[in-house]
């Protein structure tokens, strides 16, 4: 996403050579949005892949949401999850990615004028036509979960899931697990703010989602990085950096959880594939809690007016 839109400039071949990087580390799922910078991001991973070693190109796995409609300016002007919107959706996706299938498709928010049997009836003839290989879920409830798993098999939910973003924990964890779904877990870094990289004073570019953000925001920022504080002394303990620290606290909560990882440069990339090495056992995580407890963040995660289009906060 941060290679197409929502966090400020990004440098095309060093994206393209992180997408290399990535693929070359063992990294095989790439996640998009058809709706990030409009195409751009779809057309970068098509470029991506089409200039990746075979062996590489062959085990990447596309996750793509769709839903989101736009306008000429760059506005979100709602969301559209009727059959035929999904169908169209796909057409245009599977021609920028260059493929002959995408192997989890999800709508990005649940549309209110559409119930999600509707949604994921429609992914699941794309399923039988071989157009698409399983289907995902975005930031829905677990009503909405039990829903969408009593019309065809989903296979994962995508929702956001890091050390001050807990909120699936209560309801939505058990539910996919009684499910079998999995999750791939978003913003494990905050968006940065929980990389430790984010300071008090960074300017953010006038595009920057971040700048809208109410936990990058005043005192709740500076709250919020002292949160980062604490971890730092933890994860220094530990030999390891407070984005790893971070990246292994959500691999440690469960194999059904896959964290992306939002790195848009080598260096980042690098940086967070050491979290692979990070172990941690159950006097860390208890250290990490104390430092980090549940609902310690300030700030909601996304500003009011998009807070409301997420299910999974009703
Ligand atoms: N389903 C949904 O609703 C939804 C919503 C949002 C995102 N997503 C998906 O989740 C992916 C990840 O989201 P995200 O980018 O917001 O999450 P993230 O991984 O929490 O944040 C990534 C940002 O953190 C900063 N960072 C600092 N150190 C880093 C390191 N070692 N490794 C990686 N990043 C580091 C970078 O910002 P700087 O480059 O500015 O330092 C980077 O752009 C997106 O690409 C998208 O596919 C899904």
């Amino acid at each position: 996403m941060g290679m197409s839109a929502l966090y400020g400039e990004a440098d095309r071949a060093e994206s393209i050579a992180t997408i290399h990087a990535a693929l070359d580390a063992g990294v095989t799922l790439i996640d998009t949005g058809d709706f990030y910078g409009m195409g751009h991001n779809e057309l970068l991973i098509n470029e991506a892949l089409r200039t990746a070693p075979a062996g590489a190109r062959e085990k990447a796995l596309t996750s793509v949401k769709f839903g989101a409609l736009r306008t000429v300016e760059g506005g979100f002007t709602g969301v559209d999850g009727s059959p035929n919107a999904v169908k169209n959706f796909a057409a245009y996706s599977l021609q920028r990615l260059g493929t002959d299938h995408i192997d989890v498709y999800r709508l990005a928010r649940l549309d209110p004028n559409v119930p999600i049997e509707e949604t994921v009836g429609a992914i699941a003839e794309l399923v039988e036509a071989g157009h698409v290989r399983h289907i995902g879920l975005s930031e829905v409830n677990a009503e909405t979960i039990r829903r969408a798993a009593a019309v065809a098999p989903i296979a994962d939910l995508q929702i956001e899931y890091s050390l001050i973003s807990r909120g699936i924990e209560k309801e939505i964890l058990p539910t996919v697990r009684e499910l079998g779904i999995g999750v791939t877990a978003y913003g494990v870094l905050s968006r940065g703010l929980i990389s430790g990289h984010f300071t008090r004073d960074r300017q953010l570019a006038a595009n920057d989602f971040r700048g809208m953000s109410p936990r990058f925001q005043g005192e709740n920022l500076r709250h919020n990085l002292d949160l980062v504080d604490a971890l730092r002394e933890i994860a220094e303990a530990k030999g390891a950096t407070v984005a790893q620290t971070a990246i292994a606290w959500v691999l440690a909560q469960g194999e059904d959880i896959v964290p992306l990882v939002g790195a848009r440069r080598r260096d980042r990339l690098t940086e967070a594939l050491g979290a692979l090495d990070v172990h941690l056992d159950a006097q860390d995580l208890a250290a990490i809690e104390r430092a980090v407890p549940p609902g310690a963040a300030a700030g909601d995660r996304y500003p009011t007016d998009q807070m409301a289009h997420l299910d999974s906060e009703r």
